[in-house]
């Protein structure tokens, strides 16, 4: 069964806050990719689509002389953290389960090593797939996080995934 949509939160202006600060276009492509390796996989393209669409909530400026550091950034950056803190408690408000909130909230958790060492994290399907989906849009330079696209375009894609979304849960239903 599926608590909350894509659109739904997609829409709630929390997610608009930080979706847009950490790049709109590429939290979208990781849905897409996240669905495509869900699918593939055999894992919940409900779970996989929501974590790899807010898998970078967390993420906040490190501007100093109004200019972005990236040693500043390295050393403190904790946005794996922090958007999965983000990401709970929105999907919590907007009626997720609770159960399906705590698996994504550990996906976007795990989703990078930026801060923690690789051989600490044996990392579940969902949250594999999480890490993957990001690191199949990543452009050099974090330019990845620059792409733009243009609200109406977002909504539709988004609403686009659902569907396909849906479609897939009900295959997987079948199968089972
Ligand atoms: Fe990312």
């Amino acid at each position: 069964m599926r608590y909350v949509t894509l659109t739904q939160i997609f829409k709630h202006r929390i997610a608009q806050k930080y979706l847009l600060r950490s790049g709109l276009a590429h939290a979208i492509a990781c849905a897409y990719h996240a669905f495509k390796l869900a699918k593939q996989r055999n894992v919940s393209v409900d779970l996989a689509t929501k974590a790899a669409l807010l898998h970078d909530m967390g993420h906040y400026t490190w501007y100093q002389n109004g200019k972005w550091d990236y040693d500043l950034y390295r050393q403190n950056d904790i946005h794996a953290i922090k958007g999965a803190e983000r990401a709970h408690k929105l999907l919590i408000r907007l009626g997720e389960n609770p159960l399906y909130a705590k698996d994504i909230a550990f996906a976007i958790l795990f989703h990078t090593d930026s801060y923690i060492k690789d051989s600490f994290i044996k990392r579940t399907p969902l949250q594999e797939i999480t890490k993957l989906a990001d690191e199949m849009d990543e452009e050099k330079d974090g330019l990845h996080h620059y792409r733009k696209i243009d609200h109406d375009k977002a909504l539709k894609m988004i609403e686009r995934l659902d569907l396909m979304v849906e479609k897939e849960m009900e295959l997987q239903d079948d199968a089972r």
